[in-house]
């Protein structure tokens, strides 16, 4: 039985004290599923010292341990914080910061050797869902996003770029189709008891009116969501769906 999991991704919003306030209330809320925010770095001690059912997650973390890389987040100092959570390879970190499959998997590692969870992000652009080339792209995503890795204590994030804060959802038959389509690779690369095991995320587009068909497919444990995450109640109802 996989316990789902919806995680808002801030993204480049919200202040410091607007999401303590935010996260305060969410705490009062009932809930039986796993709730999370990832966000931005410099508010996660704050948020980790206000939260205790709520996952609080960074946005990026850097492959190497220490050393000399300017601006970066080591994984020593998400762990410091106590941060439960860390999204990698988000397609926005792909597309603006070249961030690769190869990036992705050192990162998860990292990430597992402090006992950080990984939600890493798959999902072909508009051009490839055109060009019929789902299934190609993300399996390829996965064989080396995924690779020699404790893949249990990972979440995975379908996340096609073309459905990504523009309003534009994935149907529920093509979000369930590319999330069975991961677990199939998944138990290629791993065991059918191992994949059983991992949650996977549907993300794009994300709204309280449609979470509940989502969370009704198979395959699909949870969700990623941008813009419906940024307010108390469509979180309340997506957290509640
Ligand atoms: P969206 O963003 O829900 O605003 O489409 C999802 C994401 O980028 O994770």
């Amino acid at each position: 039985m996989r316990t789902p999991i919806i995680i808002g991704n801030w993204k480049m919003n919200m202040g410091i004290k607007e999401g303590v306030e935010f996260l305060k209330e969410l705490e009062t809320l009932k809930f039986d599923i796993q709730a999370g925010i990832g966000v931005q770095a410099i508010s996660l001690v704050d948020m980790k010292k206000n939260a205790s059912k709520v996952l609080i997650g960074a946005q990026n973390v850097h492959q190497e341990l220490d050393g000399a890389y300017t601006g970066e987040i080591s994984s020593e100092l998400l762990a410091e914080a106590n941060v439960d959570f860390c999204i990698v390879g988000h397609s926005e970190r792909r597309q603006y910061y070249n961030e690769t499959d190869e990036n992705v998997n050192l990162k998860a590692k990292q990430l597992l050797s402090k006992d950080i969870m990984p939600v890493i992000c798959v999902g072909e652009t508009l051009e490839q869902y055109e060009a019929n080339e789902t299934k190609n792209v993300v399996e390829k995503q996965v064989e080396i996003s995924c690779k020699d890795i404790n893949i249990e204590n990972c979440v995975i994030a379908y996340e096609p770029v073309w459905a990504i804060g523009t309003g534009k959802s994935a149907t529920f038959e093509i979000a369930q189709n590319v999330c069975k389509i991961i677990r199939e690779k998944l138990t290629e690369m791993y065991s059918q008891e191992d994949a059983d095991k991992v949650r996977i995320q549907y993300g794009g587009s994300v709204k309280p009116e449609t979470i509940a068909d989502l969370m009704k497919c198979p395959d699909i444990d949870g969700a990623l969501v941008g813009g419906a995450s940024l307010k108390v109640a469509s979180f309340e109802q997506l957290i509640n769906y």
